[in-house]
């Protein structure tokens, strides 16, 4: 496949120089030395999901043996809200878990809202092992995760990208899908494999590989099939992690009602409002014991 630069105009919309730090926390891995950088988008408005995660899966000292860090990524409202932002920074001050940019934060952004991360990884946390993209609304099993990677860590080196890989997907053509993608947009009939992006981890290398490789992609307003198409530029296949050929999806993006030893077998699962992920939290930290 032949590969042409994108035109300036249209780079420009994802290209990390369009956009300034409002918030940023560059030294924190030069500082704490993770071996996993958990990265969550979120809103400004999103208070809640940030305290919840904070309180559960996003809680620092809840590894003994491995550093993990998190950040909440987050854009500007497209009206601005001098209350809420003011929170914001407090927020930022008490726990130091906070990156927001200036580009408009709405759904057709996540796009940009990737790339900035992939951008934050590659500029300030090459040293973590991995990163990881995890939405808000998901639930993580901590332990699964780090005892999986701890596993894969001979076979996966670099280019490593791993989640809930899709690939037999295909554009919506109808104007009224959520996903919908116009043809001027997206003239192929097919998507390339990617990760769904409810949450996938990767090798850090590959944040300033897939950075450089949205010079030759034409922003779409799909995330996560955006990074298969910068993927597919990289000659990068992602990873599919299961077990038991294929019948458990480790990262789960069905939703699953909550039961605790079925929650313990998987690393992910979405699609939970903040008091769901509490309470199943404190129920969870039994399967310790019990499953
Ligand atoms: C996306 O972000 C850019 C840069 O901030 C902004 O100009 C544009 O209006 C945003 N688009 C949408 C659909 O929100």
């Amino acid at each position: 496949m032949t590969r042409t630069p994108i035109s300036k105009e249209l780079y420009d919309v994802i290209s990390p120089s369009s956009y300034r730090y409002i918030l940023n926390q560059p030294d924190i891995c030069e500082k704490k030395r993770p071996y996993l950088i958990l990265i969550i988008p979120v809103t400004l408005k999103d208070t809640e999901a940030r305290t919840a995660i904070r309180n559960t899966w996003g809680h620092e000292s809840l590894m003994s043996r491995v550093n993990i860090l998190k950040l909440f990524v987050i854009g500007q409202p497209a009206q601005s809200n001098p209350i809420l932002q003011q929170h914001l920074e407090k927020e930022s001050h008490e726990y130091g878990d906070i990156v927001q940019m200036d580009f408009v934060d709405t759904y057709q952004n996540l796009t940009i809202k990737t790339m900035m991360i992939m951008n934050w990884i590659a500029t300030y946390c090459q040293s973590a092992r991995y990163g990881m993209k995890i939405d808000a609304d998901s639930f993580l099993n901590v332990p699964h995760l780090v005892n999986y990677l701890h596993a894969q860590e001979e076979s996966s080196g670099e280019d490593y990208i791993t989640g809930s890989v899709i690939r037999d997907g295909h554009p919506k053509r109808d104007r009224h899908n959520k996903w919908f993608l116009s043809v001027d947009l997206y003239p192929e009939t097919s998507f390339p494999p990617y990760v769904s992006g409810a949450a996938y981890v990767f090798s850090t290398d590959l944040a300033q590989k897939i950075s450089f490789a949205s010079r030759f992609v034409r922003p779409i307003p799909l995330e996560d099939v955006y990074v298969g198409l910068c993927l597919r530029v990289l000659g990068v296949n992602p990873v599919y992690s299961t077990r038991f050929l294929r019948l458990r999806n480790l990262f789960e993006v069905r939703k699953l009602k909550y039961q605790r030893c079925t929650f313990a077998k998987r690393i992910t699962v979405n699609g939970f409002k903040p008091q769901q992920l509490l309470y199943i939290w404190h129920d969870f930290q039994k399967s310790h014991f019990t499953c």
